[in-house]
């Protein structure tokens, strides 16, 4: 039972670290492969970021949840109550702005590649998905950042 318990909050706060460390690293290195202004840069960057997304953020997603539910259950936290309760909507509200990133990161890449193989600048697209791209981390991230001042504080509250 404690090395379990152990086992799942080590996983746990592994995969905080993941999504925390994945999201703002791969936030700092496509906004610098954008300042480059250099489609060839850009089109690798990118073409790394959306591999990194697919590895590490998707896996952390799905493991959050499931070692979190299990924390819950073994210390006895109401789930649908309190911290818990609020870190799951602010979980949904991450995921409402990064599944349409991770597109956006396809789909920039994508136009990257196009600009480079037909000697082209970047085109406006690429541009307009750009800041769309950096105006959806922000509330993204600071819901991340809500999550782990949740889950490190753990203040007593009832949402119902
Ligand atoms: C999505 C459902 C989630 C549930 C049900 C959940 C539940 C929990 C529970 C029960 C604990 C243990 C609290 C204690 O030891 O008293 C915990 C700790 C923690 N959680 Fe979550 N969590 C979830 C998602 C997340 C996410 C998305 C993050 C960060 C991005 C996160 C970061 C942390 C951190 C940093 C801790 C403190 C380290 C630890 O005690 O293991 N959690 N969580």
């Amino acid at each position: 039972m404690t090395l379990y318990f152990q086992l799942l909050q080590y996983v746990h706060a592994i995969g905080a670290a993941v999504l925390l460390g994945t999201g703002a690293g791969i936030a700092f290195f496509m906004v610098r492969a954008h300042a480059t202004r250099d489609a060839f840069v850009i089109a690798g960057v990118a073409r790394i970021v959306v591999t990194a997304d697919l590895v590490f953020t998707a896996t952390a997603v799905v493991v959050q949840p499931v070692t979190g539910y299990l924390l819950a259950k073994l210390l006895g936290y109401p789930v649908f109550d309190g911290w818990i309760a609020l870190s799951l909507i602010l979980y949904a509200v991450t995921g409402a702005f990064w599944i349409p990133v991770v597109f956006m990161q396809i789909r920039m890449r994508n136009l990257a590649e196009d600009a480079v193989r037909g000697g082209t600048a970047l085109p406006p697209a690429y541009h307009r998905l750009f800041w769309i791209w950096f105006a959806f981390g922000f509330p993204a991230f600071a819901a991340v950042l809500g999550i782990f001042w949740l889950m490190t504080s753990r203040p007593m509250f009832s949402l119902f």
